[in-house]
């Protein structure tokens, strides 16, 4: 009987684990990346690149993976609202979990299913993205179009190829990880049409 029972549970948790990891390979191709969460070092340089922010501020992360660096942004920033945003079910139920037992409450951190590149971003003060190069030059015009004018954009890894970044920083990782910062900055005659 004890015996029945415990490969019924042991087959339920395989088959569920084997899931997860094949929902995670299927939106993985799809979206061209995976859930790769950046390390310790990278997500202190973003914090630290992010710089100060007013009370009220959001902080939109496009793509947040497992939540890790929006988990610790809303530590860091406990006067904004951080929103993650993320296509994946796997990563995405793990982060919501990692913001519930870090006992962060919705109103200064929540993670959303949705498609980074759908997303309106006008109410993001500062967007953080770690993506691949063709998100990069498909987000690039999107932040231009939505989001304000201003808006700090701290990118890891990977720059807008058309975008002059204000600031670049050399990780001290093994990869060398490059933090790209820039500001949405519309050329006034652009604002006129
Ligand atoms: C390299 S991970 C970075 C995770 C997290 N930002 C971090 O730095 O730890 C990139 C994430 O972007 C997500 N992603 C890629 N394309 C997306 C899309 N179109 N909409 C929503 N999320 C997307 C992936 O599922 C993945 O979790």
């Amino acid at each position: 009987m004890h015996g029945d029972l415990y490969g019924i549970l042991s087959w339920t948790l395989t088959a569920v684990v084997l899931l997860a990891f094949l929902l995670i390979f299927v939106t993985s191709v799809r979206n061209g990346i995976t859930p790769m969460p950046t390390s310790r070092l990278v997500r202190r340089m973003v914090m630290r690149e992010i710089g100060q922010l007013s009370e009220g501020s959001e902080i939109v992360e496009a793509g947040s993976g497992f939540g890790t660096l929006a988990v610790n942004l809303a530590r860091r920033f406990p006067r904004c609202r951080i929103t993650g945003v993320e296509n994946s079910w796997v990563p995405l139920l793990f982060s919501r979990l990692l913001g519930w037992g870090n006992r962060l409450p919705k109103s200064r951190l929540t993670f959303r299913r949705g498609d980074l590149f759908v997303y309106p971003y006008e109410q993001a003060n500062v967007v953080v993205c770690y993506l691949h190069p063709a998100a990069m030059r498909r987000l690039g015009p999107i932040l231009w179009e939505r989001a304000e004018e201003g808006t700090k954009v701290v990118s890891v890894f990977f720059a807008f190829e058309d975008w002059d970044p204000e600031s670049v920083t050399v990780c001290g990782d093994l990869h060398r990880t490059k933090v790209y910062v820039y500001h949405v900055r519309r050329h006034p005659l652009d604002l006129l049409v």
